[in-house]
């Protein structure tokens, strides 16, 4: 019987789900049925209903509010709100018995992941992380090769983002404090990654900044003559945005800070180095490699499919086929293979569409063998919380100007940038 499912929080991300639910009704790979689409903002919802109806050939009932979807017998649900409701709704969906598919950053702040965790702990329901970076598959490859040595010991990772300018970053609450903030938003793929390729960071030491008080948001109606040359220039993944940012006010004040540069201690001896700059003008960067005892790693934009690049002390180059000869136990786990169609790839050529939904397909598959078979989520509400600290740890770091070890970002010990939002949720008393 398919698991009855809705999906709360119908703006960009929300849309892009009914694509992954899409990919996965097409490649028959669990049955998952979307009953009830729930956003505050009616508009929202009723958008996200149509475009179930669209893709998935039904189209699921509307309401406002969680606990209206009692009244559709839903088994599961998968947040897709923006971060600051993320506590409330999952800690209450889990003392409903629901299972619960959460899009990252798992909480807003380290208590709000917290009370979150509690509340998995104790549930007889899944709680899964719909982080969907590191099941790119060429992730996937880049662990193996680094599980097997092929570069070494690893030594340094360099993570490193630049770009964007004064343009909005897709919605206005990624430019607010009290939302999240790009450096939470983005920056929790970026320490999920790094702990997934590297293992667990130990601390970090980092400068941060808020370069762009004042926003543009080139789609807002209101920002050109009208005739449709306003929106070019607007950052929309996937073209989900495009009808939300429209309504979004053409100039507003940022309040949450939009870089940061930063040094990590990995556990393991290994150093990082993160350059997350939302507001960088000219030249965009984006680079991720990874430098070892014997030679170095360069990865790929996550879901552009553009292959590894690995240089040994040697000056020997290996990429495309032959760095799948270096793991040959090295699969993709079912899922995943099915949807991109290989066992073992070492690139692919897909528009960035068409990947977000399968690795969001990957996702729900996951969740659903979880719930019918009891098989463990790889990212549940720990793993979701750590990536959450080491986020708050260099925001942290960056408001006192003194390194801040991870540890103390969970236990709460390092929570003064947070304090203030936390005291608004009511998660700490003020
Ligand atoms: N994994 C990825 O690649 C990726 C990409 C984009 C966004 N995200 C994550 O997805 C989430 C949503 O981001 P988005 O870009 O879609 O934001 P968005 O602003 O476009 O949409 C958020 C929606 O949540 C709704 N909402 C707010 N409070 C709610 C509540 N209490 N109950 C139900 N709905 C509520 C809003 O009305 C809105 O429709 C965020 O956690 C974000 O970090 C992940």
């Amino acid at each position: 019987m398919a698991i009855r499912l809705a999906i709360v929080g119908c703006g960009g991300m929300g849309h892009r789900h009914v694509r992954g639910l899409q990919e996965l009704q097409t490649a028959g790979l669990a049955a998952l049925e979307l009953v009830a689409a729930c956003d505050p903002v009616h508009a929202n919802a009723l958008s996200l209903a149509d475009e179930a109806e669209r893709r998935l050939g039904a189209r699921p009932a509307i309401v406002a509010s969680l606990p209206e979807l009692a009244d559709h017998a839903v088994a599961a649900v998968d947040i897709t709100s923006s971060p600051r409701s993320h506590h409330e709704l999952a800690v209450a969906a889990l003392q409903r018995g629901w299972h619960v598919l959460i899009e990252k950053p798992l909480g807003v702040t380290v208590a709000a992941c917290a009370q979150i965790h509690a509340a998995a702990q104790t549930a007889a329901a899944v709680l899964s992380v719909a982080e969907n970076y590191r099941r790119d598959p060429l992730n996937r490859l880049a662990k193996a090769l680094l599980d097997a040595g092929v570069i070494g010991t690893p030594r340094l990772f360099l993570q490193h983002s630049v770009g964007g300018g004064d343009r909005m970053a897709i919605s206005l609450w990624r430019h607010r404090r009290d939302d999240s903030g790009i450096l939470l938003d983005a920056g929790v793929h970026y320490t999920d990654m790094m702990e997934y390729l590297l293992g667990e960071i130990d601390s970090v030491f980092a400068a941060t900044r808020l370069h762009e008080p004042i926003r543009r948001n080139p789609a807002a109606a209101a920002a050109g003559d009208g005739d449709g040359d306003d929106k070019r220039g607007a950052i929309d993944p996937g073209g989900a945005y495009a009808q939300f940012q429209a309504a979004m006010p053409a100039q507003f004040e940022a309040t949450a800070e939009d870089a940061l540069y930063a040094t990590l201690s990995f556990k393991s001896g290994a150093v990082g180095q993160l350059v997350e700059d939302h507001a960088g003008h000219g030249e965009a960067v984006w680079a991720r490699s990874i430098h070892g005892s014997l030679g170095s790693m360069r990865l790929p934009g996550d879901r552009s499919g553009a292959g590894i690049v690995v240089d040994l002390t040697d000056g020997q180059r290996i990429e495309g086929e032959a760095l799948l000869a270096r793991v040959p136990d090295f699969t993709l786990d079912p899922a995943t293979a099915r949807l991109f169609g290989s066992e073992r790839l070492s690139g692919y050529a897909n528009t960035f569409a068409t990947v977000d939904a399968k690795l969001l397909a990957t996702e729900y598959a996951e969740f659903a063998r979880a719930i019918e078979h009891g098989d463990p989520v790889e990212i549940g509400s720990a793993e979701g919380m750590r990536a959450v600290a080491c986020c708050y740890a260099l925001l942290e770091s960056g408001a006192t100007q003194a390194p801040v070890a991870i540890a103390d970002a969970l236990n709460g010990r390092a929570a003064t940038y947070q304090r203030q939002l936390d005291q608004s949720l009511g998660l700490v008393p003020r």
